[in-house]
C-alpha cells in the first residue's frame, strides 16, 4: 500500500477558505480526478460536506468522531487505523481537508502538489514539506502552478556497513572542470562553488566552462553516491578514498546534505565507478 497526499496549495500554504476550496482550475480537477480514480479517497467530514456528494468511481472514506454521521456512498471510519484497515493493501490518496492532511503527512509516501503561485486568501493550510525529508521527482509548470511529485526522502544511514552496500555510484555525463573566479558569472549555474578569501572554486561542465571564457583545470568526471548518507557517518569518504587510491585514482569529495559527490580524473572515470561497485559488493 502507498498513501499519497494530494492538493492545491497557495504560496502562503492555504488550501480552503470558508469550508471551500481556496483556488479552482479545471485542468487541476481533471488531474485530481486521473489519478484518483479507481482507487480509495480518504477525506475529513468537513472536505466530504463541502464536496456534498461522494466522489464517483472510487471508495469514499470519511473521518468523523461523530458515532452516528453517515452519508450515502461514504463509509465512515473513526480513527485513522479504522480508516486504513478498510483500505487494506489498496493505494490510498488522501484528499483533505488541513486537518486530515496534517495528521497523515507522517505516513505519507507521495505527496502530490499543486503549487499554485500566489498567496490565496483563507483559513485553512497544508502542512509544511521540509526539503530535508522530501525529495520533488517530478515538476511540471504550468500557467500560474506547477504540479510536483514528491516522494519521501529514505532515512539517512550512518552506519558504515550499510553505506558501503547501498553505495550506487552513478556518473554524470559529460566532462567537468575545476575554475577559479572573484565572483560567480550571473546565469552561470556550477556543480560546486566554494567561496574562499582568495576567489570563488567553481566545478562546472567544459561547454559551459568554454563558453564563459574561463580556463578550467582537472578535467573530472561527476560520479554522485545516492545513497543517503547521514552527517554524522563516519569512514565512508575515507573508504572510498582508499577504494579509488588502490588503482591510481585521485577523487575530490563534496559531501552534500542528501549524498556525497566525487570528481575524479575524467580519464579514470569508468575504473572508478568500477572500484566504487566492488567496494559495495565487498561490504558485508
Ligand atoms: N486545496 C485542496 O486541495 C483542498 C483539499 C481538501 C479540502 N480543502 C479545504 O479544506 C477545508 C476543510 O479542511 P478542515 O481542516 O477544515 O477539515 P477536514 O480535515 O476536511 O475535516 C476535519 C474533520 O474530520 C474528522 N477527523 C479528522 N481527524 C480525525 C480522526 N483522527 N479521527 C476521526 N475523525 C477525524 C473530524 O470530523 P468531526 O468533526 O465530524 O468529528 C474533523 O472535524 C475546506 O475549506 C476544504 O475546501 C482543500
Amino acid at each position: 500500500m502507498t498513501i499519497t497526499l494530494i492538493a492545491s496549495v497557495g504560496e502562503n500554504g492555504v488550501i480552503g477558505a470558508d469550508g471551500d476550496l481556496a483556488w479552482r482550475n479545471s485542468d487541476d480537477l481533471r488531474r485530481f480526478r486521473k489519478l484518483t480514480l479507481g482507487h480509495p479517497v480518504l477525506m475529513g467530514r468537513r472536505t466530504f460536506e463541502s464536496i456534498g456528494r461522494p466522489l464517483p468511481d472510487r471508495q469514499n472514506i470519511v473521518l468523523t468522531r461523530a458515532p452516528r454521521w453517515s452519508a450515502d456512498g461514504a463509509e465512515v471510519a473513526h480513527s485513522i487505523p479504522e480508516a486504513l484497515e478498510l483500505v487494506g493493501e489498496r493505494d490510498l490518496f488522501v484528499i483533505g481537508g488541513g486537518v486530515v492532511y496534517a495528521e497523515t503527512i507522517d505516513l505519507a509516501d507521495r505527496l502530490e502538489i499543486t503549487h499554485i503561485e500566489q498567496d490565496l486568501p483563507g483559513d485553512t493550510h497544508f502542512p509544511a514539506i521540509p526539503p530535508a525529508g522530501w525529495e520533488r521527482i517530478r515538476v511540471d509548470h504550468r500557467d500560474g502552478f506547477s504540479w510536483v511529485s514528491y516522494r519521501r526522502r529514505p532515512e539517512p544511514v550512518s552506519d558504515l556497513r550499510t553505506l558501503l552496500a547501498q553505495l550506487q555510484p552513478e556518473l554524470h555525463r559529460g566532462e567537468y572542470v575545476y575554475c577559479t573566479v572573484e565572483t560567480v558569472p550571473s546565469g552561470d549555474d556550477p556543480v560546486v562553488t566554494v567561496t574562499e578569501a582568495e576567489g570563488v572554486t567553481l566545478v562546472l561542465p567544459r561547454e559551459q566552462a568554454d563558453q564563459l571564457g574561463m580556463v578550467g583545470v582537472f578535467p573530472c568526471a561527476w560520479i554522485t553516491l545516492r545513497v543517503p548518507s547521514s552527517l554524522h557517518a563516519v569512514g565512508l569518504t575515507a573508504a572510498v578514498a582508499t577504494a579509488l587510491s588502490r588503482h591510481d585514482i585521485s577523487c575530490n569529495i563534496i559531501a552534500g546534505y542528501h549524498h556525497d559527490h566525487l570528481f575524479v580524473p575524467a580519464d579514470r572515470s569508468a575504473d572508478a565507478v568500477a572500484a566504487l561497485h566492488a567496494l559495495s559488493h565487498s561490504s558485508p
